[in-house]
């Protein structure tokens, strides 16, 4: 069965700038309006400056004008299949803890929730 979302996850990571690791991550995010954003890794020679393609994709949406998102893809040759980092967690945890991530592999999908990925966050409430 095609999922358009995993489509677009696999042809933003067929787009990664990855010369360095040669780990290639494609991100897609759909918005509740049914808007589909990518990202994908860029990384740099300074290596610290490598951004995720989860981040990437947050920020496409974000500049796009979308806020709310019910599910991300995430597309690596990793098997199993690859979680987002740490600081990509945290800035996926802004946008909702039951936001659903589904992360694809060459051969399994792994399903989580941000909740489950991020538990104990630090979020909007703790500023107020
Ligand atoms: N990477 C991502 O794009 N997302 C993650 O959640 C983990 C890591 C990238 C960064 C780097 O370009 C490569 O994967 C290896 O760490």
């Amino acid at each position: 069965m095609t999922d358009p979302l995993v489509d677009a996850a696999r042809a933003a990571q067929a787009r990664a700038y990855a010369p360095y690791s040669n780990f290639r991550v494609g991100a897609a995010l759909e918005s509740e309006g049914g808007d589909v954003y990518v990202g994908c890794n860029v990384e740099n020679a300074s290596y610290g400056l490598t951004i995720c393609a989860e981040r990437a994709a947050v920020c496409a949406a974000i500049a796009a004008g979308a806020q709310r998102f019910r599910r991300a893809v995430v597309v690596t040759d990793s098997e199993p299949p690859a979680a987002p980092c740490g600081a990509c967690r945290q800035v996926l945890s802004e946008f909702g803890r039951d936001l659903r991530i589904d992360a694809i592999g060459p051969r399994s999908v792994a399903t989580w929730t941000m909740a489950d990925l991020l538990p104990a966050a630090f979020g909007r409430d703790h500023l107020s």
